[in-house]
């Protein structure tokens, strides 16, 4: 990498937004990308937090290091979700703000908004209602990185700005069933079930739910495009306003997979939300739009499966 150019810190550089991210931003020659793997600075430890600023000093931090993973993952390890993501963000905002960042990007969730609400969600939803309850540690640990944006925009100067994105999906997710969300798991079912010739594989639900699923390449390019353009305290949703259902979803991979067999619907396991869509107008008329459709999306992600079996999370 280069050793001149804007000084950006991407943490959380391992995972499936931050390796998108470094993809993204190592074909921007004006860009000069710093990062830490977990076992070199723990971002929950402020002292240590603080020491790499001081010796860094990074210009610009995108915060992709967090505590995430499915409904299964938050209900049985809610202090996790709730504690490492507050002491992620306080270290690290703290940080970016005594060392006078110049910009920093936070990353809420879709997932954080009100569990009742109009769609498509709109950003003034935002605490206007009770979310999901099993989402909760997570979503109030999100709310807090939020709210404590706003405040050093409002209290020291500080540009902060705060991103929503939709559900995620792409390389380097994480297909370890304990820890996944929907989609990579759909990819390592109907890719086991082939494997194994099953004549069938049950899902949860009734398969009517829709959600939106963004393309991680685009998530990354949208937090570009932020970083360069967007200055306020306002959150922004970031997906690409089109919603699918769970059982069209479910079929597309199935396809893509290349599994034969039936797929059946447990519907005695719950739905969760029946829709889940941003409003997505803040971003358009700002002038970014994704680009990636779910096909080519889901092809792109279960070819990066096949190849990297052996170092992905599964
Ligand atoms: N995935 C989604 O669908 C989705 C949707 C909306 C918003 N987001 C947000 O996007 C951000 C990135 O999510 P992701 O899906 O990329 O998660 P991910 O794949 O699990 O990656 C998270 C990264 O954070 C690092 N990390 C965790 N704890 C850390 C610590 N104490 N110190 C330093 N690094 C630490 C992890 O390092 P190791 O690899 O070493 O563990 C990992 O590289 C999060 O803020 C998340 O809330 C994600």
């Amino acid at each position: 990498m280069a050793d001149s150019g804007k000084k950006l810190f991407i943490a959380g550089h391992n995972g499936l937004v931050g390796r998108a991210l470094v993809k993204l931003y190592s074909t921007r020659p004006e860009w000069r990308i710093i990062t830490r793997g977990k076992a070199e600075l723990d971002l929950r430890d402020p002292h240590a937090t603080d020491a790499f600023f001081a010796a860094e000093r990074p210009e610009y931090v995108i915060l992709a290091a967090a505590t995430v993973g499915g409904i299964k993952a938050s209900y049985t390890h809610p202090v996790d979700f709730l504690l490492n993501n507050l002491q992620i963000q306080n270290a690290v905002l703290d940080a970016a703000h005594r060392f006078d960042v110049k910009k920093l990007l936070f990353l809420g969730s879709t997932c954080i908004y009100p569990k009742v609400v109009e769609m498509p969600i709109r950003e003034d939803s935002l605490l206007t209602g009770p979310m999901e309850e099993t989402n909760a540690p997570y979503g109030v640990a999100k709310i807090a990185g939020i709210k404590l944006c706003q405040g050093y925009r409002h209290q020291h100067g500080r540009d902060f700005i705060c991103g929503m994105p939709a559900n995620l999906y792409g390389p380097h997710d994480n297909f370890d069933p304990e820890h996944s969300h929907v989609l990579p798991s759909l990819i390592r079912r109907f890719h086991e079930a082939k494997n194994a010739g099953a004549p069938q594989v049950t899902l949860w639900g009734s398969g009517t739910p829709k959600r939106e699923f963004l393309f991680v390449d685009d998530l990354a390019e949208a937090c570009a495009f932020l970083l360069d353009h967007y200055s306020s305290g306002e959150i922004v949703n970031i997906g690409n306003g089109w919603e699918i259902s769970i059982r069209e979803a479910a079929e597309v991979i199935r396809d893509i997979v290349g599994y034969h067999g039936e797929i059946l619907w447990d519907t005695s396991q719950p739905d969760g939300n029946p829709r889940r869509l941003l409003d997505v107008s803040r971003l358009t008329s700002l002038g970014w739009r994704a680009r990636t459709d779910f096909r080519e999306g889901v092809e792109k992600t279960y070819r990066w499966f096949l190849e990297n079996r052996a170092s992905a999370r599964v």
